[in-house]
């Protein structure tokens, strides 16, 4: 199936937006905004303290770099700080990528 904006839409607000707010300008909670976060800067949110290994990573965003890092957060980033256990199932992934995708001024 192809990706579902509004089914990512859902997935998020259920398993992601605990600790990440999406609006433009909103503010960091346990994780960064995520505002744009698709070809954004790895670790480069304002005001959010990472860890070192998320600031060691370096380079842009891409779908599959976010496909790896909700898939596995802990196999993906050395110590990182995203204390969550990843979404398993490839659809639920594409799908919450492609809302992200539309949170975003590009
Ligand atoms: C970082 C996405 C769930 C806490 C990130 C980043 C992305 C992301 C793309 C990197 C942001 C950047 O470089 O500025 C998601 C998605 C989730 C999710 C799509 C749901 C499927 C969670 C949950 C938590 C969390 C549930 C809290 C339990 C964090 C933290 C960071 C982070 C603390 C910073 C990581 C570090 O510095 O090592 N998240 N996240 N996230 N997220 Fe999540």
């Amino acid at each position: 199936a192809s990706a579902n904006v509004d089914a990512g839409k859902a997935i998020f607000q259920k398993q992601c937006f605990t600790c990440h707010t999406v609006d433009k300008g909103g503010p960091n909670k346990v994780g960064p905004n995520l505002w744009g976060v698709v070809g954004r800067k790895k670790g480069s949110h304002e005001g959010f303290s990472y860890s070192s290994g998320m600031q060691a990573k370096g380079g842009e965003w891409t779908y599959e770099d976010i496909d790896h890092m909700i898939f596995k957060p802990t196999a993906y980033i050395k110590g990182t700080k995203m204390a969550f256990a990843g979404l398993p199932k490839e659809q639920e992934r594409a799908d919450v990528i492609a809302f992200l995708r539309t949170m975003s001024d590009s």
